[in-house]
């Protein structure tokens, strides 16, 4: 399986000087690149232009309503109790049934996700379970599932927190395919794994701005200085045809601390037009060809859509009550605080998925998994994942200071979006 490469992997103009200042400002550059991508949400909070006054904000958000009543909704084998919110509840304690499957048993977790193989000396986030307070969330069934997908493509879209929840979606399928009767293979953006039995793929797509974008070489990302070209869903959707059933996420690439770059015309033109716009307004213009997209691609009699909302990192320990200067390291209790939140700067994009996704008829289930992973500040990978470059004396001294606080472990957090999105999927 192909990997991505570091987000500080050096570019050709950077290291094109070999004296020891420029090491130096090689460094130093690659870590602010590394931690405004690690925390590019806080960075947001800290330097975003367009930060907001929430106090007088308190609209209280409508449920989008997305599927009519009398509608068959495709897939569909039962309905969840009326009136259940599964993502309004609380984490239970689990020992017996969690987790889901072990580490070791699923070869297709990348190594930057494979907690335990890089030392992390506790399970217990492996043990958590998520307990709707209005019901219980049915078992998630492989074989169903399996059944299902005969003949047919799902594909997960989005950056790379969609394709750790692509690679849990597989964990807790590939047990019941033999091992010769399956396989995951990458071509560029594209990864596919395939049940051969069942002639069936579960994919997983890099577009992490679903739209064109100059961060869109699923090796090589450019991530500083990032550029979105509007109107440009189709460059990325034309490989999404055919899908029966969709899951896209966006988000994470989108907090550039700054306002977002969108190019009006194409990224070959000589001079090329560029717009600063609200991260806010980008982001809404994102869905929106989204939606449209969906629109004039997908069945609704068919097929179904879904559509992640936004995976929480936690970068600063002070946001918690913790020690200032913290973050997920060390971390190995769920925070308790139901009310917790986080960083406000997500507040204002779940209100602008709030708004386009309520005025929109088109049906799309909205996965809305950010309140119940913001508790998890326990689940990241942290500093138990395959690092990209040698780490410094200086880094070993301080492992604050290279913790993934955006990444999940696997088994973990991401099998819980699927038991959700199986929940969703059967019992809308
Ligand atoms: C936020 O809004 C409230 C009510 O409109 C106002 O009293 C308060 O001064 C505002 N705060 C800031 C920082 O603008
Ligand atoms: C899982 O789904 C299959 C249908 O594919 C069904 O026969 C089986 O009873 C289900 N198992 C459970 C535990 O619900
Ligand atoms: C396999 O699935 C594809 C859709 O993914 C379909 O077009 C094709 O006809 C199927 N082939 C068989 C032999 O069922
Ligand atoms: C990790 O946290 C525990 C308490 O939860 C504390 O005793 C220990 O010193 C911490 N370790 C580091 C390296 O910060
Ligand atoms: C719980 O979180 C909310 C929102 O972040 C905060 O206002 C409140 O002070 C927290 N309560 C405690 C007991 O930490
Ligand atoms: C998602 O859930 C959070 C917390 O329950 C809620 O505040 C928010 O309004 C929900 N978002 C949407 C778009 O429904």
């Amino acid at each position: 399986m192909q990997i991505m490469k570091p987000p500080f992997s050096p570019s050709s103009s950077i290291i094109r000087n070999k004296g020891r200042f420029s090491t130096y400002l090689f460094t130093l550059l690659a870590f602010i690149i590394f931690v405004t991508i690690l925390y590019g949400e806080d960075f947001m909070c800290i330097f975003g232009q367009q930060l907001q006054n929430y106090s007088n904000q308190d609209k209280i958000y409508s449920t989008p309503k997305r599927v009519k009543k009398h509608v068959k909704v495709p897939f569909a084998v039962g309905k969840t109790e009326e009136g259940c919110d599964i993502f309004s509840g609380r984490w239970v304690w689990d020992e017996v049934s969690r987790p889901l499957y072990e580490e070791s048993e699923c070869p297709y977790i990348q190594p930057q996700l494979t907690c335990q193989e890089h030392g992390r000396p506790d399970k217990d986030y492996q043990h958590w379970r998520w307990q709707p307070h209005g019901c219980d969330l049915p078992k998630f069934n492989a074989s169903l599932m399996l059944e299902t997908l005969r003949g047919k493509r799902m594909m997960f879209v989005g950056d790379s927190l969609n394709r750790g929840q692509y690679v849990s979606f597989v964990c807790l399928l590939h047990q019941l395919i033999h091992e010769d009767a399956k396989s995951m293979e990458t071509f560029d953006s594209l990864t596919v794994f395939t049940a051969k039995e069942y002639n069936a793929t579960i994919e997983f797509y890099w577009a992490p701005f679903l739209l064109e974008s100059n961060s869109d070489n699923a090796v090589t990302h450019r991530i500083s200085d990032r550029v979105v070209r509007k109107g440009s869903i189709n460059k990325h959707g034309r490989n999404w045809k055919g899908v029966d059933i969709l899951v896209f996420n966006t988000y994470l690439w989108w907090m550039t601390g700054l306002k977002m770059k969108i190019l009006l015309g194409s990224f070959d033109d000589e001079v090329q037009e560029i717009v600063t716009t609200s991260t806010e307004d980008a982001y809404r213009m994102a869905m929106k060809s989204m939606l449209r997209w969906v629109r004039l691609n997908m069945d609704p009699k068919k097929t179904r859509v879904f559509f992640t909302s936004m995976s929480p990192s936690h970068g600063k320990s002070i946001d918690w009550g913790g020690e200032p200067g913290g973050n997920c390291y060390n971390e190995t209790k769920l925070i308790s605080n139901s009310t917790y939140w986080g960083s406000d700067c997500r507040k204002s994009i779940m209100q602008v998925i709030g708004e386009v996704l309520s005025k929109t008829k088109i049906p799309i289930t909205f996965l809305n998994i950010t309140q119940l992973s913001s508790y998890r500040r326990d689940a990241h990978t942290s500093i138990y994942k395959k690092q990209w470059s040698p780490l410094t004396q200086e880094q070993l001294d301080n492992p604050v200071s290279y913790a993934d606080c955006v990444h999940w472990c696997l088994p973990g957090l991401q099998d819980n979006w699927n038991e959700l999105l199986f929940a969703k999927l059967f019992y809308p």
